[in-house]
């Protein structure tokens, strides 16, 4: 069949015609090939005829929308290549992937162009993923995912969005991957060497083949896990156990399910950025309640309580993120005391449950809470691997449902494959090897950091910690956002402590992290810190 061409109207001839593409070109009115309507017509004469249907016109009256929209179209294009891309576009648009397009030698005649100005609009289509050529077949309509996508104007967004707080700029510095050159003293998970490799590949092998396992699982998570967490928390105060994809997930869910924008978290200052971001994202004010190396002051608790009458509690009992503070043990009772008097909610984040000696470590303040007032988030991520990403919130009544019915509505559950996988690792007789040798591990490092500090001129007054990071004074009292950036020029990664104060309290700290590579990695690490600090002070 013909590829079909419009009716010559004055208006079409005189536009079609008066642009001059070079000497040479026609300057006679020519009829443009029409675009509109589905008409997809049969091969044309340069191809095969097995090559697939070549997309044309109708035959119908120039008054039809798609037309005018042509027209219109060509009047804005400036450049006769610009009049063939817009011509094959249109082709394209309304064309199926693997329609056959008009040959060369079509286009020549129907646009009225020369064949360097076809090919100049055909390879420009190429490059952007509009079309195809096939060798001695022709050129064809691109799959939609060969297509590059066209940015267009989106201004309009910024409006739609408004002043959203994402909390995502006070996380970014934490999830920043280093370059493989770069020593990693920043970061918050134990470096790959000392996962459980073996216990994780048993587990995930064993996990799949378990009933079930590829299908759903209950919006709290699967009982066997959730029964193991509840054990571990110690008597039963009535908490019930629900899983979520992680620590972060499990604060970010909790604010959001307990509190109302605007509302008040207490949190001890400093505190865990990562806590600080997802309470400012769920439109939540923090508040700073002054903490020392024992934990947080009660004195200072009762008085924010007493200034903003604030009704959640964030608080880190165990291995406080950055200090490494651990709650005092005379402190609890107060702090529980003023939960009860107050109507607070405590949320307890024991991130570091499992990097405590099981011998001498205290219960969690959740053991101890018939009246419910404490949510407890414990996560496997920092002693199985920050790719089994499971964590448990335990809480009683209608706090608890309260947070089921949260997680309900934002996600229906944790994949049981990681559910299964996690409660096959903890249960593995090989489990609490796992973890001595992980704090071992971790002791070993930390000691040596701790040894090459003075060394870089850091304080060994300011420093203290938990097993995964020492937090002190900047060196030779260096700005630490500074320190930080000079710190990545020489080649290793720390954490300014500025953006981990939850009011606006200057902070001249810096974290780093023993998690990093083996000694080697730290003693190096460390160098390439004293360097940064010798040229900032120079
Ligand atoms: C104090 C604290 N809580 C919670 C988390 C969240 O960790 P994850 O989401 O990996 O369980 C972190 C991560 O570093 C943390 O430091």
């Amino acid at each position: 069949m013909p590829t079909t061409h419009p009716p010559n109207t004055g208006t079409a001839a005189l536009v079609a015609g008066r642009v001059k593409e070079k000497m040479s070109t026609p300057t006679a009115p020519r009829a443009i090939p029409a675009v509109s309507g589905p008409a997809v017509s049969g091969p044309a004469d340069s191809g095969p005829a097995d090559s697939g249907p070549t997309v044309s016109g109708p035959t119908d009256s120039v008054s039809r929308p798609g037309w005018i929209a042509l027209f219109s179209r060509f009047m804005s294009q400036d450049s006769a290549p610009g009049r063939v891309r817009a011509h094959l576009e249109t082709l394209v648009a309304r064309g199926r992937p693997g329609d056959r397009l008009p040959s060369v030698r079509e286009l020549m005649s129907q646009l009225g162009v020369s064949p360097t100005t076809v090919r100049a609009a055909v390879a420009e289509l190429i490059r952007s993923g509009t079309v195809e050529t096939v060798p001695g077949r022709g050129t064809f309509v691109a799959a939609p995912s060969r297509r590059r996508a066209r940015s267009g104007d989106r201004a309009w967004q910024t409006l739609a969005l408004g002043s959203t707080i994402t909390g995502e700029d006070l996380l970014a510095p934490l999830r920043a991957t280093p370059t493989p050159d770069t020593i990693d003293l920043a970061g918050g998970y134990p470096h790959p060497g000392l996962y459980p490799d073996s216990l994780i590949t048993r587990a995930l092998r064993r996990a799949v083949r378990r009933p079930g396992v590829l299908g759903r699982a209950p919006v709290e998570g699967i009982a066997p896990l959730r029964e193991w967490f509840a054990e571990q928390l110690g008597p039963d105060g009535g908490h019930r156990v629900l899983i979520t994809p992680g620590g972060q997930a499990a604060l970010s869910l909790i604010f959001r399910s307990l509190a109302l924008t605007g509302d008040t978290v207490l949190m001890e200052s400093p505190t865990y950025v990562g806590a600080v971001g997802a309470a400012r994202a769920a439109g939540l004010v923090p508040v700073p309640v002054p903490m020392d190396d024992q934990g947080v002051l009660a004195e200072g608790l009762a008085a924010a309580v007493d200034r903003t009458g604030g009704r959640i509690l964030y608080i880190q009992p165990r291995f406080h993120n950055p200090t490494g503070a651990t709650l005092a043990p005379e402190r609890r009772p107060a702090v529980m005391d003023l939960a009860r008097r107050h109507g607070l909610i405590v949320v307890e984040d024991d991130w570091l449950h499992d990097l405590d000696d099981p011998w001498h470590r205290q219960e969690p303040l959740a053991a101890d809470d018939p009246d419910g007032h404490v949510v407890h988030v414990r996560s496997l991520t920092k002693s199985i691997s920050p790719a089994v990403r499971i964590a448990a919130v335990s809480a009683a009544g209608a706090i608890f449902e309260r947070i089921r019915a949260t997680r309900s509505v934002e996600d229906f559950f944790v994949s049981p494959i990681m559910q299964e996988t996690a409660l096959d690792v903890v249960t593995d007789p090989a489990w609490p090897r796992h973890l001595e040798r992980l704090r071992s591990r971790l002791a070993e490092r930390q000691e040596l950091l701790r040894d090459g500090l003075e060394a870089i001129g850091v304080d060994p007054r300011s420093v203290t910690g938990g097993p995964l990071h020492l937090w002190m004074a900047s060196p030779r009292g260096l700005d630490p956002d500074e320190l930080r950036v000079a710190a990545l020029r020489n080649g290793v990664s720390v954490v300014s402590g500025t953006s981990w104060y939850p009011g606006d309290v200057p902070c001249g700290n810096i974290r780093l992290s023993n998690a990093a590579g083996p000694g080697a990695e730290i003693t190096v690490g460390l160098e390439r810190l004293g360097r940064a600090v010798d040229q900032l002070s120079a």
